[in-house]
C-alpha cells in the first residue's frame, strides 16, 4: 500500500476486516483485570479478553485470560518445559503484586469444546470460576514488562510511521512493551496462540501505556523463535554475548519492533515497509 493511500485506507468501511466470529459469552465487558488487592493474593479474576482481529483467529475453545493463582503451576511447567533458563521466584510473583505485570501478563486456556470455553467465560465472576469443575489446560502464556526507556531509532531514517517520531526526526522518549516470556505448548503450536496472546497484550500497551515499540531477547541458537518474531515485524538490532551465562552459545539476539498503524486499529501483525504496514 502506498503512504498516500493510508489515510484513505484507515477510512474506508469496506478494507476494514471484521472481527471472528466471537460468542459474546467470551467477551467480558468493564475493565480487565481487577483493581490490584493489597496485601493479599487474590485468586484472581481470569478476565477473558477480547481478541485482536488476526490472519489466523483462534479455535473457538480456547478463552485467553489473565493469569491466576490456580494456574501458576502449569505457567510454570509451561516456561521449564520450553525455556532453557529459570526463572526466579520475583519473577513469578510480580505477576501478582505488580498491576502493570499482571495487565501485561496473558495466558489462553484450551476447553475440551466449545461449549465448555462458554460455559467456562459465563460462569467467571469477580469472584472467579464458579460453574462446574471442568479446569480447562494452560496451552500458552506470554509475560511482559514496561521499561522506561526510549524505543531505539530505527536503522531506516526515511520510516515516518512511529508515533513517536519527533519534527526533527529523533525519537522522543515513551516506554518499550518487553516481551520477558513467550512460550505454546508444543502439542498446542501453530493455532495462533502465541500470536492472539502478543497482539492483544500490545494492543493493550499502546492504549494503556503509549508504548513507542516492542523489544526482547532471544537466545542467538534459537533460530525458530527468531524467525517467529521476523514474521511479525520485528528485526534483530545487536547480539548481546554472554547474557545467558548458562547456556551455550551465550548470546542473545535483541529484536525489536515499532507500534505501527495496525497495532493502534488493533488489527494483527504486519511488516512496516517505508512507514507503512504491509499484510504478512
Ligand atoms: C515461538 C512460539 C511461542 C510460537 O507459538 P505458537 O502458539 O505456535 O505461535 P502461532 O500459532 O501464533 O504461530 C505459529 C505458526 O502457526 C501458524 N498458524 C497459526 N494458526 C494457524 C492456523 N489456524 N492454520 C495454519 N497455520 C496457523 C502461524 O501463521 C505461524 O506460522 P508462521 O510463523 O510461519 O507465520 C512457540 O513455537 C514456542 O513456544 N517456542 C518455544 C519457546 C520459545 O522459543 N519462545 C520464544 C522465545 S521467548
Amino acid at each position: 500500500m502506498q503512504q498516500s493511500s493510508l489515510s484513505a485506507w484507515l477510512n474506508k468501511p469496506s478494507s476494514v476486516k471484521q472481527p471472528p466470529n466471537i460468542p459474546l459469552s467470551q467477551v467480558v465487558k468493564g475493565p480487565l483485570l481487577p483493581k490490584p488487592q493489597p496485601q493479599a493474593i487474590p485468586e484472581a479474576t481470569p478476565s477473558i479478553v477480547r481478541q485482536p482481529l488476526l490472519r489466523h483467529p483462534l479455535p473457538p475453545n480456547v478463552t485467553v485470560s489473565s493469569l491466576t493463582p490456580t494456574f501458576l503451576p502449569a505457567f510454570k511447567r509451561l516456561l521449564a518445559l520450553l525455556l532453557p533458563i529459570p526463572y526466579h521466584d520475583k519473577f513469578f510473583d510480580a505477576i501478582f503484586t505488580d498491576p502493570t505485570v499482571a495487565n501485561i501478563t496473558l495466558v489462553a486456556l484450551w476447553h475440551k469444546s466449545a461449549s465448555a470455553a462458554a460455559s467456562y467465560s459465563q460462569n467467571t465472576s469477580p469472584q472467579g470460576y464458579n460453574g462446574t469443575p471442568a479446569i480447562p489446560t494452560l496451552v500458552s502464556a506470554v509475560r511482559c514488562k514496561i521499561l522506561e526507556t526510549t524505543f531505539p531509532e530505527p536503522p531506516n531514517a526515511k520510516s515516518k510511521s512511529s508515533s513517536n517520531r519527533a519534527e526533527n526526526g529523533t525519537t522522543t522518549a515513551k516506554p518499550t512493551l518487553y516481551i520477558s516470556t513467550l512460550a505454546t505448548l508444543p502439542a498446542y503450536q501453530s493455532h495462533a496462540l502465541a500470536s492472539t496472546l502478543l497482539q492483544t497484550l500490545i494492543a493493550r500497551a499502546v492504549k494503556e501505556y503509549d508504548i513507542g515499540g516492542v523489544s526482547a531477547h532471544v537466545w542467538e541458537a534459537n533460530t525458530e523463535a527468531r524467525e517467529w518474531y521476523r514474521k511479525r515485524g520485528f528485526r534483530e538490532c545487536g547480539l548481546e554475548e554472554g547474557y545467558y551465562r548458562r547456556l551455550r552459545p551465550t548470546g542473545a539476539v535483541r529484536i525489536v519492533r515499532e507500534v505501527g498503524v495496525r497495532d493502534l486499529l488493533g488489527e494483527g501483525f504486519g511488516q512496516e515497509v517505508e512507514g507503512v504496514m504491509v499484510e504478512q
